[in-house]
C-alpha cells in the first residue's frame, strides 16, 4: 500500500465535562485543614477573617500563600493595609474562628481573644498554636479570590500542642504525636 493510501487513526478527544461549584465544594469538605484567623491593620483600619486556604510557597524567602474572596469586607482593607497576620489557632479556640469567619461583625471581632501587634502591626492572637506575621508581596486575582502571596517577617509559637482542624465542615482537635 502507498503510504499516502494508509488510513490514520485518530483517537477522539474525550469530552470534559465542566465540574459544578457544589460537587466541588463537596469534594474539598473532605481535605482537613488547618483553621486561621487572619488579621490585618494599617492605613485601611483593623480587620481579621477565618482562612483555611493558607499553605507554605517556599521557605526561601519564608512565604506562605493566603487565598481571600474579594467579595468579603476584609478584602479593601488587606489591599489597604499590605500587611496581615496568620494566626494558627489551637484546639478549643472554635469560638475564635466561627466569630471571624462571619458570625460577629467585623467591629466586635477583636472583643474576644488577647492581641498584641507584631513586628507589621497586624494583630497576634495570644494562646495561638502559631503565628506568621507577614508583608504581601503580591495579589493574584484567580475568580472569586485573591492569591495573596505573604513574605513571612516575625514567628510566634507558645508551645501549644493540639491544632484545630476543619474536615467534613466540623471542627476537631487534633494532638502532636512528638515533643517537637
Ligand atoms: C472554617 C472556615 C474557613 C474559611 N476559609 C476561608 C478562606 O480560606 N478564605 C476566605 O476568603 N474566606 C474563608 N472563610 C470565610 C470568611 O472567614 C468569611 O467570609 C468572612 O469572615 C466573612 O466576613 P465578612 O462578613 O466581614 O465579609 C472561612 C470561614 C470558615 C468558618
Amino acid at each position: 500500500m502507498s503510504p499516502c493510501l494508509r488510513q490514520e487513526v485518530v483517537p477522539a478527544e474525550p469530552e470534559l465535562v465542566p465540574v459544578g461549584r457544589q460537587p466541588y465544594r463537596d469534594a474539598m469538605a473532605r481535605l482537613g485543614a488547618a483553621v486561621n484567623v487572619v488579621t490585618t491593620d494599617g492605613p485601611g483600619g483593623r480587620h481579621g477573617f477565618t482562612a483555611s486556604a493558607v499553605c507554605s510557597v517556599t521557605d526561601d524567602p519564608p512565604t506562605l500563600l493566603v487565598c481571600l474572596n474579594r467579595g468579603s469586607s476584609a478584602s479593601a482593607i488587606v489591599h489597604a493595609n499590605r500587611v496581615l497576620c496568620v494566626n494558627t489557632l489551637a484546639a478549643g479556640q472554635q469560638e475564635l474562628s466561627d466569630r471571624f469567619g462571619g458570625r460577629v461583625p467585623p467591629a466586635e471581632r477583636f472583643e474576644a481573644g488577647k492581641w498584641q501587634p507584631g513586628v507589621t502591626g497586624a494583630p497576634v492572637l495570644l494562646g495561638a498554636l502559631a503565628s506568621f506575621d507577614c508583608r504581601i508581596a503580591r495579589f493574584v486575582e484567580v475568580g472569586t479570590h485573591d492569591v495573596l502571596f505573604c513574605e513571612v517577617v516575625g514567628l510566634g509559637d507558645e508551645g501549644a500542642r493540639e491544632g484545630l482542624m476543619y474536615f467534613l465542615r466540623g471542627y476537631h482537635a487534633l494532638r502532636g504525636a512528638s515533643s517537637d
